[in-house]
């Protein structure tokens, strides 16, 4: 029954040459589609639900959902994670849904409200047996958002949005957090770059010298791949100048600095939305839900199967299933209450 935390995963991730995948959960057919792509492909996963995602859904749903995939593929490594929980409370009541890694993001705060935030969180959360991700730096997108910045500004001064370092160091000491999400130049969505599209790769560097050890989490790193918004397009969408991260430099992350946890969404609605769309196009009379929800299910496995080839973590399975046995096969001291 190798629903794990992430720990078993990116201790072998941090210097395995791969990366695990956290793939947005909001639906029976995204999270089916996931856990195809992932049994198919031998891959480890982390399944994340956001508070939106949780809202929409409704977590018993959700839940019984993932309970499921859990049991079908028994010889699975899946880590429950929330994404971009906000406060204490959030993160408590994940706990006691099961979840097996939470991320507690005060990359918002001012720095000390930020520090006070996550410790209260991973206090919290390791009592329960959890693990906890926390943030430093901000991300373009729905980060910016948060603060009202717009993109174009966020671009032009994105120097002084990357994660800090030392301040890095200092965050780890200080919270005991288990993994830091860093501001590398991506960006939530599918509008990432007006310019180069390029990961600051000496960020990460550095960061890895001052906090040796953790693992780093990539968010916004969907690729945006050019022929799902060529089909988007053609079939009556409207997104002009869409663009991700590069897949060679997400493989670059993983296999040669100590990235472990790779974070995508958009791409999977990318997905989605183009085979839906492309459905209706073609047959404009089509009203069963099965016809385009379940096309719409295959482009998500197909989808992820690319990912976890560019992740390098297919294949990976048996070896984290061992290393979670000789850690004791721990689990969260709330799971199946
Ligand atoms: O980082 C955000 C994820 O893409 C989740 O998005 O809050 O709309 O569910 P959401
Ligand atoms: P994308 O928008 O690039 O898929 O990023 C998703 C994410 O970071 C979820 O936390
Ligand atoms: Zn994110």
């Amino acid at each position: 029954m190798p629903l794990m935390t992430t720990k078993p995963m990116f201790d072998l991730a941090y210097d395995g040459g791969f990366g695990v995948g956290a793939f947005n959960v909001n639906n029976m057919e995204i999270t089916q589609g996931i856990i195809e792509a992932c049994a198919a492909e031998k891959s480890p996963c982390i399944l994340q639900i956001s508070k939106g995602a949780r809202k929409y859904a409704n977590m018993r749903y959700l839940k019984a959902i993932i309970d499921a995939s859990v049991a079908q593929y028994p010889d699975l490594p899946i880590a429950i994670h929330l994404d971009h929980g906000d406060t204490v409370e959030l993160v408590n009541q994940c706990i006691g849904d099961g979840f097996t890694s939470v991320m507690i993001d005060g990359s918002h705060h001012p720095y000390e409200e930020n520090v006070k935030l996550t410790k209260q969180a991973v206090d919290t959360a390791h009592a329960a047996g959890v693990v906890v991700e926390a943030e430093l730096g901000m991300l373009g997108g729905i980060e910016e958002d948060v603060v009202g910045m717009d993109a174009h500004e966020y671009e032009k001064n994105v120097q002084k949005f990357l994660t800090d370092p030392e301040q890095s160091r200092d965050f780890v000491k200080r919270t005991g957090i288990d993994s830091l999400a860093v501001a590398i130049g991506t960006s939530h969505g599918a509008y990432k770059f007006k310019h180069e599209a390029k990961l600051a790769f000496d960020r990460i560097e550095q960061i890895m010298k001052t906090c040796p050890g953790t693992a780093l989490v990539m968010h916004g790193s969907s690729s945006v791949p050019q022929e799902f918004i060529d089909l988007v397009n053609q079939y009556g969408g409207k997104m002009p100048n869409a663009r991700g991260v590069p897949e060679d430099q997400i493989h670059m992350a993983v296999s040669k600095y100590g990235v472990c946890k790779v974070n995508i969404d958009t791409d999977l609605r990318l997905a989605m939305t183009a085979k839906i769309r492309e459905v209706f196009a073609k047959d404009p009379a089509e009203f069963d839900p099965r016809k385009y929800l379940g096309p719409a299910r295959d482009a998500i496995i197909a989808m992820v199967r690319r990912k976890l080839h560019m992740l390098n973590s297919a294949g990976k399975t048996e070896k984290v299933i061992a290393h979670w046995k000789k850690l004791g096969s721990p689990l969260p001291k709330f799971y199946g209450k």
